[in-house]
């Protein structure tokens, strides 16, 4: 059984049903976004739980309007950085009244994260983006992964909730450890969370 924080509480409701409204205003213009409304404040904790841990510098992939951003800056130290790279500028505008020194928002998008981090590595990389199908390009997916790959420290953890599948065969070619579980907690419908460490060699094109 999960822990109580990571399941529904009411009290948290109004503001997440008001962080839902500035969603779904943006996602009538972005298909990109790829989601009607935030990942729940219980569900961002959890995904938040599996950060590494001490971790001094992380990557957000898409953090929308900041659901799971909070939470990984509850989970990161007082020295740490996070770098949060996002597509949609009016999200990056609703990203800045996080008044947080270790949080760094780029509008970006993931593929620029090796680019961004310039030469420094990353202990986690965190993703929220439209892996599936119809959504990122093939080029687009495969230019994603390998800057993945080189922002990502040799022990680096990356983590991945999306409503589908999609990750799981990339990520099984990328990595030696990978783990999979469904979270039945966050509303309709479940979050599958990956979590993958161990990096192996790229050899082929990563956008299937
Ligand atoms: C499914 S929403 C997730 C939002 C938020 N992280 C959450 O959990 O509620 C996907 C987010 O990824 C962003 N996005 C889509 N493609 C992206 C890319 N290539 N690079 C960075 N962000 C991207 C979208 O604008 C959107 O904010």
């Amino acid at each position: 059984m999960l822990e109580t924080l990571y399941r529904p509480n009411l009290r948290e409701i109004p503001p997440y049903f008001k962080e839902s409204v500035v969603l779904l205003r943006n996602l009538v213009r972005d298909r990109m976004i790829a989601t009607w409304a935030p990942t729940t404040p219980w569900g961002a904790r959890y995904v938040a739980s599996k950060i590494p841990k001490p971790s001094f510098l992380g990557v957000e992939y898409g953090p929308g309007t900041g659901a799971v951003t909070r939470p990984l800056l509850d989970a990161m130290g007082s020295n740490g950085t996070l770098i949060a790279l996002e597509t949609n500028p009016n999200f990056v505008e609703h990203l800045k009244t996080i008044d947080d020194d270790r949080l760094h928002i780029h509008q970006a998008s993931a593929e620029e994260s090796e680019g961004i981090l310039d030469g420094k590595k990353a202990n986690f990389i965190v993703s929220g983006i439209p892996f599936s199908r119809g959504f990122l390009s093939p080029d687009t997916v495969d230019r994603i992964w390998r800057a993945t790959m080189h922002t990502l420290d040799e022990h680096g953890v990356f983590i991945a909730y999306q409503v589908r599948n999609a990750v799981r065969r990339p990520l099984h070619r990328l990595f030696g450890n990978v783990q999979e579980e469904l979270y039945w907690w966050n509303m309709f419908p479940p979050l599958y969370i990956y979590r993958a460490q161990g990096k192996k060699p790229i050899t082929e094109s990563l956008a299937a």
